[in-house]
């Protein structure tokens, strides 16, 4: 989703830079290792790229799917740390130069799971509604600064982490049903509407977490059977 969010920002005239665990290759944008975990080397790749953006995507994130009993506080912990602390770390960081400078822009990528509960999707529940509630206080700290602060959440996107669920054929047209839009999401949906969300025609919004699911996270009603 990320390379996504670069290429279509990239298309757009966009100068874009991404920070991953490792480096990408024969991409037509700037590529920096580090780990949202580890502030010292976000704090270097920030150094290298010498200068404050105007568009921050926070888009990191990790799922461990197990039972709350089966969960140890360290596997709680690192989904925290990356989906959450590490957000707040690397939106921190740049936000000091935005809000000196007077604009900027953060998009944080959350996820309907934060929104709409289901058992096993462990800490990351926490972590992205956690993210959401972040999202709408950096834009009460900042948004006086001229700084605006908002979150995309996906719901069934076909692709990045979910890659292995919709290899099944049966889980691809089952879940796809249960989508008002009846499909499941793309990863260009995603960029699309972060790149909305940093338009001149978004600019009163703020704080705000735009939910891009196809309609299904309020459609739970519609799956219980009636009579
Ligand atoms: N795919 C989906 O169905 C879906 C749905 C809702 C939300 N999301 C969210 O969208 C975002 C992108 O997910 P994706 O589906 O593209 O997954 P992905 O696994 O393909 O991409 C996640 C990226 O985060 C990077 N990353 C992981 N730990 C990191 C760390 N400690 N420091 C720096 N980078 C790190 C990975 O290297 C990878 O490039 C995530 O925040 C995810 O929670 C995904």
């Amino acid at each position: 989703m990320g390379a996504a969010i670069a290429r279509e920002a990239h298309d757009r005239g966009y100068e874009v830079a991404v920070i991953d665990l490792t480096a990408s290759k024969d991409v037509p944008w700037r590529s920096f290792i580090g780990d949202v975990t580890d502030e010292a080397s976000l704090i270097r790749a920030l150094d290298e790229l010498g200068a404050v953006p105007d568009l921050l995507v926070n888009n990191a994130g990790i799922v461990q799917f197990a039972p709350l009993l089966d969960t140890t506080t360290e596997s709680f912990a690192r989904t925290i740390a990356i989906n959450l602390t590490g957000a707040f770390t690397m939106a921190r960081l740049v936000a000091k130069g935005m809000v000196e400078r007077g604009s900027g822009h953060i998009v944080n990528v959350t996820s309907t799971a934060g929104i709409a509960t289901s058992p096993g999707v462990n800490a990351y529940v926490p972590a992205k509604r956690g993210l959401a509630g972040l999202t709408e206080l950096m834009a009460q700290e900042w948004g006086p600064s001229g700084v605006r602060i908002n979150a995309v959440a996906p719901g069934m996107i076909d692709g990045g982490m979910s890659t292995g669920i919709y290899k099944n054929d049966a889980a691809r047209k089952l879940r796809s049903s249960a989508v008002p839009s009846r499909r499941l999401g793309r990863e260009d949906d995603i960029a699309q509407a972060v790149m909305w969300l940093d338009s001149d025609g978004a600019s009163y919004i703020n704080g705000h977490e735009l939910v891009v699911d196809g309609g299904v996270t309020k459609a739970v009603m519609s799956l219980i059977p009636r009579d």
